[in-house]
């Protein structure tokens, strides 16, 4: 494995359920390049090299030469990007452009959240376990720290956060914390000065992690405005998609896979009309299906040997056949 990152979750069904026929592969959150990595070798296992193409995309630029080095072997079939997987429509029109490929996809996986490497770096700030700046930006060049948006927030935004995006019951009295101790030493700038108030709030060390591991959560989707950005690219993800072709997201926590799950049942519904009118067809035929009926989670053994695993839940959309399939280039 690339050095810090570790190996790709549900790497098996993401291969099974995603490569089916050469043509145009997106992986949106690039990472160190491991499911990107087992997407080409099954492409190449399966023959479909030739005319295949796998674009990968990650905002951050440490993941983006760890994955290079790795797909390098794969020479003309790979290509990585740095961008933000919202303008995934424009990132693959752009590249597919530049090499006269059918710029619909076969296949489109979203790996959400941060990376091992990420979280095991401390001076990114993701990890409370560590001592770092408190960062949390995946993209380094972007302008908002998670310290600017702790340190710029009123109590009542800060409560709010932590509820909304962490579920964080007690929200309202770390906030009350936080701002407690802005006022009496200055900003907090370090993970280990935020980490100190929400254990010195809970004494119970166990809810004391829960807690930590929430607020963490929260103050990292806000930096990185993850919600937005997965609402934007699972619209041009489904748009995206060639007939047949299919969208895989694997979510790690219950808002992302709850707006996945939405999102999906929404494009699979066909639009009926009112009930009282009966109609025999649709007034709208819906123009995708889920794949999977009920998340797929790690079976038991991968969990054990990949713990990070353990609260990943896979959906998959398959875009119907209109009578339209794309060809490779
Ligand atoms: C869970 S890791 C992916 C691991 C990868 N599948 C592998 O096999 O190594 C998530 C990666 O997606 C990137 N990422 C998260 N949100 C992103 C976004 N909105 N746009 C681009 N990259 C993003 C992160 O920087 C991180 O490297």
């Amino acid at each position: 494995m690339t050095k810090g990152y570790h190996e790709p979750v549900l790497a098996g069904e993401i291969i099974e359920l995603l490569v089916r026929r050469p043509g145009l592969y997106i992986d949106g959150t690039l990472g160190g390049g491991g499911h990107s990595l087992a997407m080409l070798q099954e492409l190449q296992r399966k023959g479909f090299d030739a005319g295949s193409l796998v674009i990968g995309i990650d905002q951050d630029a440490c993941a983006l030469s760890a994955a290079r080095e790795k797909l390098a072997p794969f020479g003309e079939n790979a290509v990585a990007v740095k961008g933000n997987f919202s303008q995934i429509a424009e990132i693959a029109g752009r590249v597919c452009g530049e090499r006269g490929f059918d710029a619909s996809a076969v296949g489109i996986l979203l790996d959400l959240g941060v990376s091992s490497a990420q979280i095991d770096t401390p001076e990114r700030g993701f990890s409370y376990m560590h001592h770092g700046p408190l960062d949390m930006r995946m993209d380094s060049g972007s302008p908002t720290s998670a310290a600017d948006i702790v340190n710029a927030m009123s109590q009542r935004e800060l409560a709010s956060l932590f509820f909304r995006y962490g579920e964080e019951p007690r929200s309202r009295s770390i906030a009350r914390d936080i701002v407690d101790y802005r006022e009496k030493y200055g900003a907090l700038s370090r993970t280990e000065e935020l980490a100190g108030i929400i254990r010195q709030g809970q004494r119970r060390p166990d809810l004391a992690i829960k807690t930590l591991s929430r607020v963490f959560q929260a103050l990292r989707i806000e930096v990185n405005r993850e919600l937005d950005v997965l609402g934007e690219a699972l619209d041009e993800g489904a748009s995206l998609l060639c007939p047949e072709g299919r969208l895989a997201v694997i979510s790690y926590h219950s808002l992302e896979d709850r707006m996945v799950k939405v999102f999906f049942a929404d494009k699979s519904r066909s639009d009926w009309g009112p009930k009282s009118v009966g109609l025999r067809e649709p007034l709208v035929k819906a123009g995708y299906r889920v794949v999977t009926r009920k998340a797929v989670s790690a079976g038991a053994q991968e969990v054990s040997m990949n713990p990070r695993s353990r609260s990943a839940r896979l959906r998959v959309l398959e875009k119907l056949d209109e009578g339209v399939r794309c060809e490779p280039a």
